[in-house]
């Protein structure tokens, strides 16, 4: 079976889990952490990094540490994998949903913008949603496939009323915005280094960011807000810090994580070259920002396809022993989240049932992507 998309452990793992081992230090505290912190600061340009012991994890605390409580509301994406709405229910919140573009899959500002303008209104208490009388206290716009989405113009949003942004930037190692690393594009980021990510430490996450302050209580809240030396807490915090074990893994593919998002990035050129005679059916590719960092590959199927059009193609491909997988199902349809605010959500409803991603390892050979793109030729040309 060719896999969608499997780690690259070939470099320096066991070598420093062995090393991490025999030191004992297995737990929350050890240099291979320090290091990782340092080596996800200087790849993301940001002048710290919080390791934790998920992406999911990362954002509750970042969404924790900015303020967003009970009853607040937080505008992401529809499109976007459900961890994004979970870290905001976790709070206590809810999302508010947004469409995306098609450009760049990833929210849409002038929505975003629309949608505050004419449903909310600024107070001595914050933005206020009026239907619901609830706080809108983050934005947090989804780093989509290693997608830069438009920061500068959240930012400009963010700014104009006094809203915090984070952005979940689970799939973005590698990445640049107008040519610079994104690690302090936003208020906090958030990474995700889980099994299917580009650089990986098994499971794991890390928070950056250009707001000090914030960062700094992430780091006080992911190490259960305790207060040295004694057993003294001044807040409930939680335990999210990542281990040393897991940050073994993590150092070991720092060493290498540019030269997997180039593979990456090869993958995709490769795809589009392959399948470039498929453009003639209406079959188009993923978008790609400048700098993207490409983390998955595949085909979006022309308007009108349904899901059971793309699932047939994935079962054409399994019995092929290739894997291939349809892509997330939008929040909104979703039961946890029936009930969120949401705007019209036209792009991502049709959208997510006519992606079909295709095996992107970082690790995949020549010989396996060339059987890929026979295949897919085969079955759609
Ligand atoms: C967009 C997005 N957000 C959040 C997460 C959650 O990260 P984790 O699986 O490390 O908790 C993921 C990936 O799994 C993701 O793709």
């Amino acid at each position: 079976m060719i896999p969608l998309s499997v780690p690259n452990l070939t470099g320096n793992e066991k070598k420093y889990l062995i090393d991490c081992i025999d030191s004992t230090f297995v737990s929350s505290v050890g240099e291979y952490v320090n290091r990782f912190e340092e080596l996800v600061a200087k790849a993301t340009g940001s002048s710290s990094a919080v390791a934790t012991s998920s992406g999911t994890t990362g954002l509750h605390a970042a969404l924790t540490a900015a303020g967003v409580g009970r009853d607040d509301l937080v505008i992401i994406p529809a499109f976007t994998f459900i961890a994004t709405a979970n870290s905001v229910r976790h709070c206590g919140a809810d999302p508010w949903l947004f469409d995306i573009r098609h450009n760049d899959w990833c929210l849409d500002p002038d929505a975003v913008k629309h949608g505050i303008e004419s449903e909310c209104e600024l107070s001595g208490d914050g933005l206020i949603h009026k239907k619901t009388g609830r706080r809108v206290s983050a934005i947090m716009p989804v780093h989509t496939l290693g997608n830069m989405p438009d920061m500068d113009k959240f930012n400009a949003i963010a700014k104009e009323y006094s809203l915090v942004l984070i952005a979940d930037a689970a799939c973005s190692i590698g990445a640049a915005y107008h040519g610079k690393p994104f690690g302090e594009l936003a208020d906090l980021s958030v990474l995700s280094f889980n099994g299917n990510k580009t650089v990986t430490c098994g499971g794991g996450g890390a928070v950056v960011g250009r707001n000090r302050e914030l960062l700094d209580h992430v780091r006080h809240l992911t190490t259960t807000a305790r207060v040295w030396p004694d057993y003294d807490f001044d807040e409930a915090g939680f335990n999210y810090r990542m281990t040393n074990i897991q940050a073994a893994v993590g150092c070991a593919q720092m060493e290498r994580a540019m030269t997997f998002v180039e593979t990456k990035r090869r993958i995709r050129r490769f795809y589009e070259k392959e399948l470039s005679g498929l453009k003639n059916s209406g079959i188009s590719f993923f978008p790609e920002t400048e700098g993207s960092s490409c983390w998955f590959s595949g085909i979006v199927l022309p308007e009108g396809k349904t899901l059971d059009d793309s699932k047939k193609v994935c079962s054409a491909l399994k019995e092929r022993d290739i894997e291939a997988r349809t892509f997330w199902k939008p929040v909104h349809l979703q039961l946890p989240y029936e009930d969120s605010p949401h705007e019209d959500l036209v792009i991502a409803e049709s959208l997510w049932q006519r992606i079909i991603a295709l095996p992107c390892s970082s690790g995949i050979s020549e010989e396996e992507l060339e059987t890929v793109a026979r295949a897919i030729n085969e079955i759609l040309g």
